[in-house]
């Protein structure tokens, strides 16, 4: 399955009565067009991204897209026309061939979600079409000089957003039939409609608004800082070990004093490995079994707190901050607590995060089970990660 999509930029914002385009305004440092590529590429569904731009912005969209856009999709530029309309035209020559669907995006509708693009691409494969809209909340009334004609059933009626995701020779077929009609629509919908096609609505979000007026950039501002809070992910992780002569214990990277250690592949530094699960788990990332394999001789007697760095890395690359960890220590004996700083410190240190932010609490069974009987420790930890968009 390919799936292109169309990102416009070509127009000329005049309703915004700024000196630049409204695609480059930007929300917390990255320009409205510059959002949609990033929310389009995080989705991993396109295999080709075509940009429509004014030839004299095409150096400033090139470079803005060099200097932040490194997905596995291609991304192509090509000259916008007069018309919205002719925009998709001109960038529907550069959809190649073999496309199965096609997705329209307005760049000016910045705020598009994730999960906006992926059910309007769903419906594109199920129905053929797939128009992002969201259910009328005025009662519209038509009107002619000043007088209304007729009240719109306000139930029928949904305001139209882009996506607008589409069969790719549906869509092609469209843009045909409407150019040998001189018909100019204000989106891609009504030109499938003009085919006699059904066009399904996909749920869109009255946050996933287009920028039009200045108000909107205020809004705008709302909008980016009620996502960036909103997208927070929870994980919990456990790990176990049990007690052998002759190894260090090892715990949040701090060796305590004492006359036996856990055994394991690596340092068994249980309380590491239940947080590292704890964060991969919240990144839905796998965990450390399948990261780092205990039959991997590279891993053998590792200071697990090196293991810990590199996924702290690894959620960087992915765009995850790390809001807190949370974790505990269950051990019948040696007594940790003189040591829960250093463990804080060496925790957050590898994480590269405020030590406020990571806790390390320890607790005995009252000697019961294998813990309680001295054969081993466990240690669990939960954390909250938060997606970035940059
Ligand atoms: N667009 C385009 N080519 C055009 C006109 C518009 O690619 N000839 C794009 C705009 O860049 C915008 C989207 O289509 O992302 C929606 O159009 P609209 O909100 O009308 O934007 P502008 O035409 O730029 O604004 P205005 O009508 O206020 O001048
Ligand atoms: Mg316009």
């Amino acid at each position: 399955m390919k799936i292109c999509a169309v990102i416009l930029a070509a127009g000329s914002g005049r309703r915004m009565e700024l000196d630049t385009n409204k695609v480059f305004i930007k929300f917390e440092e990255q320009s409205a067009v510059i959002r949609c590529l990033k929310t389009f590429g995080a989705t991993e569904l396109f295999s080709d991204i075509i940009v429509a731009c004014k030839a004299q912005e095409r150096d400033i969209v090139k470079r803005k897209i060099e200097k932040y856009i490194g997905g596995g999709e291609t991304v192509m530029i090509c000259d916008g026309g007069a018309e919205r309309q002719y925009s998709v035209r001109n960038a529907l020559e550069f959809v190649p061939g073999d496309a199965d669907i096609v997705v329209v995006h307005d760049a000016a509708r910045c705020f598009v979600t994730e999960r906006i693009i992926r059910d309007c691409v769903s419906s594109a494969i199920r129905h053929g079409s797939g128009v992002a809209a969201v259910k009328a909340t005025d009662t519209i009334k038509r009107a002619k000089k000043g007088v209304v004609t007729e009240t719109l059933p306000r139930e029928e009626l949904v305001c139209v957003q882009t996506p607008q995701a589409f069969r790719a020779d549906l869509l092609k077929q469209a843009y045909q039939k409407a150019e040998q009609d001189g018909f100019l629509g204000t989106d891609d919908a009504s030109l499938v409609e003009r085919l006699g096609k059904k066009v399904h609505v996909v749920t869109g979000s009255p946050d996933n608004i287009k920028l039009t007026t200045r108000k909107d950039v205020d809004h705008g501002r709302q909008i980016v800082r009620n996502q960036e809070s909103s997208d927070l992910r929870i994980g919990n992780g456990f790990d176990m070990h049990q007690f052998a002569q002759g190894r260090k214990l090892v715990l949040g990277g701090v060796t305590i004093p004492s006359d036996i250690g856990l055994d394991g592949h690596s340092d068994a530094d249980v309380l590491v490995h239940a947080i590292m699960d704890a964060l991969l788990g919240a990144a839905r990332l796998g965990d450390i079994g399948g990261l780092f394999p205990d039959t991997d001789p590279q891993y053998k007697d590792i200071y697990s707190i090196d293991l810990l760095r590199g996924i702290g890395d690894l959620l960087r690359k992915y765009g995850y901050k790390i809001i807190n960890i949370d974790s505990t220590i269950i051990m019948q004996k040696p007594k940790v607590s003189a040591y829960r700083e250093q463990m804080m410190d060496n925790i957050a240190a590898a994480l590269d995060m405020t030590r406020e932010y990571v806790n390390v609490k320890a607790t005995t069974t009252e000697y019961l089970g294998a813990v309680g009987r001295g054969e081993g420790a466990a240690a669990q930890a939960v954390c909250i990660l938060q997606k970035q968009r940059r």
